[in-house]
């Protein structure tokens, strides 16, 4: 059957709102005009809100297979669609981790069977993201893998990452890392500074950061390999990246809405919610992200959704598991306090959660255009809600922005012209 969305607004290039009515037919857009409806078509009145490209997250932590009491293929993906986004990349830590051919495909399956947006699965670098032996890279670029990435972990040694650029960029996929080296971290669980110190714990320094994407960027250079870093938290990083750019190295980048809008002073208490890693950095750190956002430095916005247990979190920053959720909250708190408050604008805004995550890894999404894929989430600014940890579709409840004020609420999300996601009130 035929859907026509009727009364809404997009988003223009030049940042106004306009009128719009859709086809959607067999899972793409086919007009994007005024319509009248034929016999049959299902018609659907978006109440003259506003209908956005799918939101595209590219790093989202599952935790499906092996961590099913954290999140689910099935929960997160719930979550994901319920905050706007119909493509996600899933993170390789899970047990078993995907790293050959076989635990690709049982992921795929799982895929299949549960998700309710697109999930394109990143395959590890390394066999059990132990840093000894790298993955058969070569042949499973034959398989629909998209990326390759340790995240969770950074990849220790030069030769190493060395070896992988060569072989992903033979094979036309990019590396990404999460850069943290070991050697620098002391087992630290927040940021090394003002706040570590007031509170005694130790420290995880901006170095250990920074100096691993400098390596990077260097490899990515030689071996010319697209080399996309993820969750930027400092200063140093920024500058290294920006530097990178300048001279031609093909290095991509992106940032937490976290890390934009929170900084170490946010951590008052005890509270594992606000640990994460990379951690909540300095203020000077805060502000040379959304900087380098403006400036095209770091490429996009993408969640680091990390969904941990209750019992996990309760243990407080010493020894809870690192990262908190993420997909539920993004655009709200993006839109409210970025958006409202004139740092960045609407338009800014959904091009870092849609055509630049997807340009980044050429994925064919993130826009509203005829022929293209039938993805897109409507929004609600009509009313304010508070963030409700409880009221989570994630099973991790483990948010920093617990009864922060919003606006800006996706209230319904459209994958493949499929509708995953309605709010209740809306119906
Ligand atoms: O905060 C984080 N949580 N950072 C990571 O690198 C891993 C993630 C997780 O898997 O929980």
């Amino acid at each position: 059957m035929n859907t026509v969305f009727k009364n809404a607004k997009r988003l223009m290039e030049d940042g106004s709102l306009e009128q719009c009515e859709l086809k959607v037919e067999k899972g793409n857009i086919t007009t994007i005009a005024p319509i009248v409806p034929e016999n049959g078509d299902d018609v659907i009145d978006c109440n003259g809100r506003l209908l956005l490209p799918g939101f595209v997250d590219v790093h989202v932590h599952l935790r499906e297979p092996g961590g099913e009491h954290k999140e689910t293929i099935a929960t997160g993906t719930k979550a994901a669609a319920r905050g706007g986004f119909t493509t996600i990349c899933a993170m390789p830590n899970t047990n078993p981790v995907p790293d050959n051919p076989e635990t690709v495909v049982e992921l795929l399956e799982k895929v299949k069977q549960n998700a309710a947006v697109r999930v394109l699965p990143y395959v590890s670098i390394t066999e059990g993201l132990k840093g000894e032996k790298l993955t058969d890279i070569e042949n499973l670029s034959q398989m629909s893998v998209f990326a390759f990435t340790d995240d969770g972990v950074g990849v220790q040694t030069a030769d190493q990452m060395l070896e992988a650029m060569s072989q992903a960029a033979a094979n036309g996929n990019p590396v990404v890392a999460h850069c943290e080296d070991n050697s620098l971290v002391y087992e630290g669980v927040v940021h090394q500074g003002e706040i570590s110190t007031r509170m005694n714990l130790p420290g995880i320094p901006s170095v250990s950061e920074s100096v691993q994407i400098a390596r990077d960027v260097l490899l990515a250079e030689v071996t010319d390999c697209h080399y996309h870093v993820c969750h930027v938290s400092t200063k140093e990083s920024v500058r290294v990246i920006r530097d990178a750019k300048k001279a031609g190295i093909q290095v991509t980048a992106e940032v937490t809405p976290h890390h934009l809008l929170l900084n170490e002073h946010a951590i008052t208490a005890d509270d594992a919610n606000f640990k994460m890693n990379p951690p909540l950095r300095s203020p000077e750190d805060q502000e040379a992200l959304l900087e380098g956002l403006l400036d095209g430095t770091i490429d996009c916005i993408a969640t680091d959704h990390a969904p941990h247990a209750e019992s996990e979190k309760v243990s407080g920053f010493r020894t809870a598991p690192f990262g908190i959720t993420g997909l539920e909250t993004a655009f709200p708190l993006l839109y409210t306090y970025f958006v409202r408050t004139g740092k960045i604008n609407l338009k800014q805004l959904v091009d870092w959660l849609t055509i630049k995550p997807a340009g980044i890894f050429q994925l064919p999404y993130g826009r509203l255009e005829e022929g293209g894929v039938a993805d897109f989430t409507l929004v609600s600014f009509d009313e304010e809600n508070k963030v409700d940890r409880n009221a989570l579709y994630s099973k991790g409840k483990n948010t920093p922005f617990h009864g922060w004020t919003v606006r800006g609420i996706p209230s319904m999300t459209v994958v493949n012209g499929d509708i995953v996601y309605k709010e209740d009130a809306h119906d």
